[in-house]
C-alpha cells in the first residue's frame, strides 16, 4: 500500500505566504486606525493650541481645563480673535485660514519664510515665517490682551511657547512653553508655575528697544531697571539666555515689532 505524501506545512513558500498575509492584515489595520483617528488628532491639536494660548495669558490654570469660575477651554477661548499678520509690514492678512495655518510649518517652506542672517537670528531659529498668527482680546478701549507665538533655542533644542502682552503692548501678561527639550529641574523649570508667575507686570521695551532681562541679581525694586527684570532660573544660563533672546526677537523688528508699533500708535 502506497502512503500519501504528507504536506510540508513548514515549507519556505508557506512561511512567506503567512508572513505576507500577517503583514498585509497589520498594515491595513494600522493605516485604517491612522485614517480613522486623524480627525480626532486634528481636533486635539486645535484644543491643545487653545489651551496653550489661554495658559500663557493666565486665563487657564496649568493643572486644570477649567478656570476658577468653571469655564472651559472653548468658552474662554471664544473671547479671542485669531488674526494672521504679515511680520514685515505688521499688516493683517485676511486671505489666510487661521484655523489651519501653522506658522512653524511655514518657516520650513522657503516660499513662505526668510532665511535669517547671522546678526538677525538672535533666537537661533534659522528661518522666520513671513506670516504668523496673533490672538487678541478686544475691549471697549481696543486690544486688552495680545498673545504671540514665540520660539527660540535653549540649551538642548528649540523652546516653543506663547508670550502674552497687556493692551499697552509694553507690559507682559504671561508666558508659557508647550514644547521644549530643557533638563527637568534646570532649564525645564521654564514650566514651573511659580517662575512663570514672576513674569506678569514686567516691561518689555525701553526707548524703543527690547529691554526685558533675565537676571541672577535683581536691581533695587524702586529702580527703573527692575521694571524690565525677571528672576533667572538657577543653573540654567543657556535656557535663560534662550528665553531672553526669543522674547527680544519676537517683539523686535524681525518678529512682531512692526505689528506691535502699529498697535501702540493706533496706526
Ligand atoms: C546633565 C546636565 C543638564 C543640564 N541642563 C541644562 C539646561 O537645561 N539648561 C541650561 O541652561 N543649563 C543646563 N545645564 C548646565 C549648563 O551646562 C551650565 O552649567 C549652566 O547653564 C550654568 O548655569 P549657572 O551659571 O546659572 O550655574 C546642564 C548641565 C548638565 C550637566
Amino acid at each position: 500500500m502506497s502512503e500519501e505524501p504528507t504536506k510540508d506545512v513548514d515549507s519556505l513558500g508557506n512561511i512567506f505566504t503567512v508572513a505576507i498575509a500577517v503583514c498585509l492584515v497589520c498594515s491595513v489595520l494600522v493605516s485604517g486606525a491612522a485614517v480613522a483617528l486623524k480627525p480626532q488628532q486634528d481636533e486635539n491639536k486645535v484644543l491643545d493650541r487653545k489651551q496653550n494660548v489661554l495658559r500663557a495669558a493666565g486665563l487657564l490654570p496649568a493643572d486644570s481645563n477649567t478656570d476658577s469660575q468653571g469655564r472651559g477651554v472653548e468658552e474662554l477661548f471664544a473671547q479671542f480673535e485669531v488674526r494672521a499678520v504679515n511680520l514685515d509690514t505688521g499688516e493683517y492678512v485676511d486671505s489666510i485660514d487661521t484655523t489651519t495655518f501653522d506658522p512653524v510649518r511655514a518657516a520650513g517652506d522657503p516660499e513662505l519664510s526668510i532665511d535669517l542672517g547671522d546678526g538677525e537670528d538672535i533666537a537661533t531659529i534659522g528661518r522666520r515665517e513671513n506670516v504668523s498668527l496673533v490672538y487678541l482680546v478686544e475691549g471697549d478701549s481696543g486690544v486688552e490682551t495680545l498673545v504671540l507665538p514665540i520660539r527660540g533655542y535653549g540649551l538642548w533644542g528649540t523652546l516653543f511657547g506663547y508670550l502674552a502682552l497687556d493692551g499697552d503692548m509694553q507690559t507682559i501678561a504671561g508666558i508659557g512653553f508647550y514644547s521644549h527639550k530643557e533638563t527637568p529641574g534646570l532649564g525645564g523649570e521654564v514650566d514651573n508655575p511659580s517662575w512663570k508667575a514672576k513674569w506678569p507686570g514686567t516691561k518689555l521695551m525701553r526707548d524703543g528697544e527690547p529691554a526685558l532681562a533675565l537676571v541672577k541679581t535683581r536691581s533695587a525694586s524702586d529702580s527703573v531697571a527692575a521694571q524690565y527684570e525677571v528672576d533667572a532660573l538657577s543653573g540654567a544660563t543657556f535656557t535663560n539666555r534662550g528665553v531672553e533672546n526669543m522674547v527680544h526677537f519676537w517683539t523686535g523688528d524681525q518678529g512682531f515689532g512692526p505689528y506691535l508699533d502699529k498697535l501702540r500708535t493706533g496706526a
